[in-house]
């Protein structure tokens, strides 16, 4: 970003250079549509596991369905072992992914009990195995995901970083954290300068980017690319490009009206529910209702009242109403 350059990936240029992260739970298609209509350079689908016998869940069904989403479509995969993750790649390529992304920045358990995600980091050779059997794989460009290193101890990102660019890895994500970490304290941006700095490839920042104002001072201690957003979109899809506005003019955009946050939610649940049917799309609904809302007054009661209904006119009939509530406050 510094020089001006498009960001690519492949040969993908991205967009804005702002990023929607992977999110398991989170980044389904619906959402993903969402983020790159509102100004989101690219979105990286939820992660699909390595492992076929997983494939043919409804879970794993719903994750390969990218019908109507918008180029490039990034498929995250998460596993342990080089050859199940070439496989992986290659099937999701099959099934229309355009760029893979490899998960090595996930501390979830279920991810790390079998050594993948964020775990792998402690096993140099195995980092480089992955990435050279899936780069070998597929035809799209390949990008990895990682957090600066398992512990405190062993801020390992710009070896990795380095193994990475020689194994063919087209782009780099870094959690400002480590494995250890979770989600706790301040990311960092040092060890993401320190990144930057020894490849060539373009490397991506992430972890706790909020606001406009953050996404400039990270780009600016870190040199990066471009910038992942994944805790900052819950329930606010505009901060796409209210950083791309901010980064392009030095203006901070207005919020968004009531109206449109309302008129955004409600398209919002009919795209869950249509993508995942009744009664499952009404439970997805849930949490992201209460992101959109939590800022607004009200928002408990309203929360209250959407955990006790199980359909789908009656989910929607509340949130309208909230809305509809709070504009007719403000006309007051
Ligand atoms: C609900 C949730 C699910 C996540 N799932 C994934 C995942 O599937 N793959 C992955 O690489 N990271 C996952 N992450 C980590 C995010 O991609 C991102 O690296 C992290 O949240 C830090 O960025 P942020 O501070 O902008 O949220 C997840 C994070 C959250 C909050």
């Amino acid at each position: 970003m510094d020089n001006g350059a498009p960001m690519r990936i492949g040969p993908h240029r991205i967009d804005p250079p702002v990023i929607l992260a992977p999110m398991a739970g989170v980044t389904d298609r619906p959402f993903r549509q969402l983020c790159r209509r509102l100004g989101a350079g690219l979105a990286v689908s939820e992660m699909t596991h390595s492992d076929p016998s997983l494939w043919h869940t409804e879970k794993s069904r719903l994750r390969m369905d990218h019908r109507g989403e918008a180029a490039p479509i990034a498929v995250q995969i998460a596993g342990y072992d080089p050859d199940m993750m070439a496989n992986a790649a290659r099937h999701n390529v099959e099934h229309g992914a355009q760029i893979i992304d490899i998960n090595m920045g996930c501390p979830a358990k279920k991810v790390c009990r079998v050594d993948a995600g964020s775990a792998l980091l402690k096993d140099e050779a195995l980092v480089a195995a992955i990435c050279a059997a899936v780069v070998a794989a597929v035809p799209v460009p390949v990008t990895l995901k990682i957090r600066t290193g398992y512990d405190r101890s062993r801020r390992n990102a710009v070896a990795i970083a380095r193994i990475a660019q020689d194994a063919g890895i087209a782009a780099l994500t870094v959690h400002g954290r480590t494995r250890e970490d979770h989600y706790e304290g301040e990311a960092e941006y040092e060890t993401l300068a320190a990144v930057k700095q020894a490849v060539r490839i373009p490397v991506i920042a992430n972890g706790d980017v909020t606001s406009p104002q953050k996404a400039a001072a990270v780009l600016r201690a870190t040199g990066a690319d471009a910038l992942m957003i994944g805790r900052g979109a819950l329930g606010n899809p505009w901060i796409f490009n209210e950083i791309a506005t901010y980064l392009a003019t030095g203006h901070t955009s207005l919020e968004p009206a009531l109206e449109e946050v309302g008129a955004t939610l409600l398209g919002h649940l009919d795209e869950l529910y249509a993508f995942y049917g009744p009664g499952r799309g009404v439970r997805v609904a849930r949490k992201h209702i209460q992101w959109y809302c939590q800022d607004h007054a009200g928002s408990e009661k309203l929360w209250l009242a959407v955990n006790r209904v199980e359909c789908e006119q009656s989910q929607r009939a509340l949130v309208a109403e909230f809305f509809a509530a709070g504009l007719r406050k403000q006309a007051a």
